[in-house]
């Protein structure tokens, strides 16, 4: 049981978002798991800490009460890519607006992660899972990318206020166009145009300099030797 004074008040964000379900859990494997039970549109579904938290490409994520925020939206399916780029939009909004976005779907603060965003399709409905570190002060020396929380980079916001401004900042962006999406999105980073970069995509990797997003929310890299690739999904890391 987390320390009381820590312990989230989800009265207080229902109070502010009347209406909304949301079901929140002392402890979860992993809220995306949950949500998979009862897909309802709309539902958001939270934990203070989560044993089994779930990264892209069967990473873990690292939950542990009370120092981060763990939730999954049921969201209406709309093409996974643009929807990543939205729910990346709407973290960094939340965490005011300070952050950079690395394709596709990382938030960085002072180019280390503070949040990272997660899109699984389930049936005709997609599973959002954002994870933002908020007051950590601590993470494994072992990370792929350096991890970071809104503590330590002098972000000071209530997980409470952060998932009211998560909430309505997914309804608000995920209802925009993907030609918008795109434009915001491109706005918001600097890794989607003119950023050396390395991309690991499993199976292969390559350097090039990032050029912009396809009309479907890919990236684009243009190598040295002129060859432009789309990137469909892969880590992308500055050089
Ligand atoms: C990433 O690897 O960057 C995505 C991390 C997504 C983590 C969140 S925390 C809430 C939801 N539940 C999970 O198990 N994962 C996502």
């Amino acid at each position: 049981m987390p320390n009381s004074a820590l312990h989230f008040n989800v009265d207080s964000v229902r109070a502010r978002l009347p209406g909304r379900r949301i079901d929140w859990f002392e402890s979860l494997d992993s809220t995306m798991i949950e949500a998979r039970r009862d897909v309802q549109p709309g539902r958001i579904v939270g934990a203070e800490e989560q044993t089994a938290g779930i990264g892209r490409h069967g990473r873990r994520w690292i939950s542990e009460a009370g120092t981060g925020l763990y939730v999954s939206m049921v969201l209406s399916a709309k093409p996974i890519p643009v929807v990543m780029l939205a729910l990346g939009l709407a973290a960094r909004e939340a965490i005011a607006g300070v952050a950079d976005l690395r394709w596709p779907n990382d938030v960085l603060l002072n180019g280390k992660k503070c949040a990272g965003v997660l899109a699984q399709l389930e049936g005709d409905t997609i599973i959002a899972g954002i994870g933002i570190n908020v007051s950590q002060t601590e993470f494994p020396g072992d990370l792929e990318t350096p991890a970071t929380s809104l503590l330590l980079e002098g972000v000071t916001v209530s997980r409470e206020d952060l998932l009211v401004a998560l909430i309505e900042g997914v309804d608000r962006f995920t209802q925009l166009s993907a030609d918008e999406i795109l434009r915001q999105f491109t706005n918001a980073s600097s890794y989607v145009s003119g950023k050396r970069v390395r991309v690991e995509t499993g199976v292969t990797g390559l350097v090039g300099v990032t050029c912009g997003l396809d009309p479907a929310g890919f990236l684009r890299v243009r190598e040295d030797n002129g060859t432009e690739t789309v990137i469909l999904a892969g880590g992308v890391r500055p050089i």
